[in-house]
């Protein structure tokens, strides 16, 4: 796995948004699927920045999402729906057919799981796709123990990741399930960029490195992919 390690924040975004932008422009109709979280907010912005100055354009794009909280939507502080579109969609002008995203609020989780599947059967593959990591490892809703075979799946959460879902949503709303990219799905992509920002990630950063490949911590079966790079900021890197 290639590591780049970007001296802040701000450039580790703008280095990881020139990865999606590139293969935007390698391909137009580039199929793109960005995680939740707090850790690209920064990628988004160097993205509709870019948009907007006429950089890259997304107008033959499409974007698939990577996870979500089942029970929550698009009106819930927190949801990955409701941070990835008041973050990046809705700042760009994109029509309805090119995005594909998990309904949090379905009462029927496999079958959200087979349309998501299927959206991206359409496009044959995810062209590039860009991945934090959780506390525990997980990579989208890949708790520890996950089977490396699935294709999108019901999670039932891990509790660390349960304890960290406060910082979402200010309040504990005891969400116990989520939806997500399996591996298989995740494995399946031409391009992945596995990215880390902070001090607090650099043990998981340092742990995912160091260990052999293993369901323990799912970012390790992301580590032997033909086109990957770990990348991440100098607080991220402390402990390598
Ligand atoms: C969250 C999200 C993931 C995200 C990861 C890291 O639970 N479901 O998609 O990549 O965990 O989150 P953060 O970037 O906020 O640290």
């Amino acid at each position: 796995m290639n590591v780049e390690i970007k001296e802040d924040y701000p450039q580790l975004c703008a280095a990881v948004a020139e990865q999606v932008i590139a293969s935007v422009t390698a391909k137009p109709d580039a199929l793109i699927c960005i995680a939740g979280g707090d850790t690209p907010l920064g990628v988004f912005e160097a993205l509709v920045n870019a948009s907007n100055a006429g950089r890259v354009d997304f107008s033959h794009a499409s974007f698939i999402g990577l996870d979500e909280w089942l029970g929550l939507g698009r009106s819930d502080k927190g949801s990955c729906r409701e941070m990835i579109w008041h973050h990046f969609f809705d700042k760009l002008t994109l029509r309805d057919e090119q995005i594909c995203f998990f309904d949090g609020l379905t009462h029927d989780p496999q079958a959200e799981c087979l349309r998501v599947d299927a959206f991206i059967a359409a496009h044959q593959q995810i062209d590039i796709i860009v991945l934090g990591i959780g506390m525990n490892g997980h990579i989208g809703f890949n708790e520890p123990g996950v089977s490396p075979d699935k294709s999108c799946h019901v999670v039932d959460l891990d509790a660390i990741t349960q304890a960290v879902s406060v910082k979402y949503f200010g309040k504990p709303l005891n969400i116990k399930q989520g939806i997500s990219l399996g591996i298989k799905t995740i494995r399946a992509a031409k391009r992945i960029i596995l990215m880390a920002s902070g001090e607090k990630k650099s043990t998981i950063v340092a742990k995912t490195l160091q260990a052999e490949i293993g369901t323990e911590i799912p970012a390790t079966l992301v580590k032997d992919h033909p086109s990957i790079t770990l990348m991440i900021d100098r607080a991220a890197s402390s402990q390598l």
